[in-house]
């Protein structure tokens, strides 16, 4: 069962055709990762996919019922969740009160003040703090919980966004370079807590450039260059197209073999 489809999707800014008559399947359960050079298209994927930006052609499906027109709320509710390349966390609000958010989303309790504060709702509010920090611990960010943003180190911070996401229980999490900017360790970190997240049912795609989390994480790799599909496989079957390391993988990047790099 595929939980996303995408069919002909296009998308020009202007000249830019940003995304070319794009067709691809994630299937449940799976880590499918989407890759390419820099302006290949992929955050104009994942914008399309979540509803930020109307394609100029194609169609979207999620579980397998047509998205392609919703607004963005209605794709989160549902069960579509994403974090943003350029992080995106409330910086007015505690880590936790971010997580309450992602929260929110699923326990359909209106607004999120009314969470907070109404009495009518403070039972709930115990179980939705006990839950949001049960999620901050999955995500190894539990310490952080009354601290603001502006207090926490990077690595934190891209850790507290993906525990919001998946605080609304996504069927589909999108993650858009969850470890740019982070260390070999804090990168490892993220390499956990994908996997974590995986083996908890929900279907990741992700877009990221360090190629070992890629390649040690993913079921599937889709490669986008200027806007189309140049290739799409298992791992082995990527490192090894030789389209692909012309456009983008580069012989450097696999070592001096790249053309027979074996699987494991
Ligand atoms: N809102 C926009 N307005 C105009 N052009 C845009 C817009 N969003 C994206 N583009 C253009 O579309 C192309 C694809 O951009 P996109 O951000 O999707 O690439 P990307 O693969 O995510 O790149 P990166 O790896 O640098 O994040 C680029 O040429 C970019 O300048
Ligand atoms: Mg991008």
């Amino acid at each position: 069962m595929n939980v996303l489809e995408v069919r002909g999707l296009s998308r020009a800014f202007g000249g830019v055709h940003a995304v070319r008559e794009l067709s691809f399947a994630v299937a449940e359960g799976t880590v499918h990762s989407l890759i390419g050079p820099n302006g290949a298209g992929k955050t104009t994927v994942f914008n399309l996919i979540s509803g930020i930006y109307a394609p100029s052609a194609g169609q979207v499906y999620l579980g397998g019922a047509e998205i392609t027109d919703l607004a963005a709320h209605r794709r989160a509710a549902l069960g579509l969740a994403r974090t943003f390349q350029n992080l995106q966390v409330f910086a007015n609000m505690t880590a936790l009160e971010n997580v309450l958010v992602g929260l929110h989303m699923r326990l359909d309790m209106g607004l999120l003040p009314q969470l907070l504060r109404s009495p009518a709702l403070r039972g709930r509010e115990r179980e939705a703090r006990a839950e949001a920090r049960e999620l901050m611990r999955f995500a190894g960010v539990e310490r952080y919980a009354d601290a603001f943003p502006a207090s926490m180190p990077f690595g934190a911070l891209k850790r507290l966004e993906i525990a919001r996401a998946v605080a609304s229980r996504p069927r589909l999490l999108l993650l858009d370079e969850p470890a740019a900017g982070l260390n070999q360790t804090e990168t490892e970190d993220i390499d956990l807590l994908i996997r974590k997240i995986g083996d908890s049912g929900v279907t990741v795609l992700l877009v990221e450039h360090d190629m070992r989390l890629v390649m040690k994480i993913s079921d599937r790799i889709l490669v986008l260059d200027n806007g189309r599909k140049l290739g799409e496989g298992t791992p082995a079957e990527v490192r090894r197209d030789p389209q692909v390391i012309a456009a983008y993988l580069g012989a450097a990047a696999l070592g001096p073999k790249a053309g027979d790099i074996h699987a494991e």
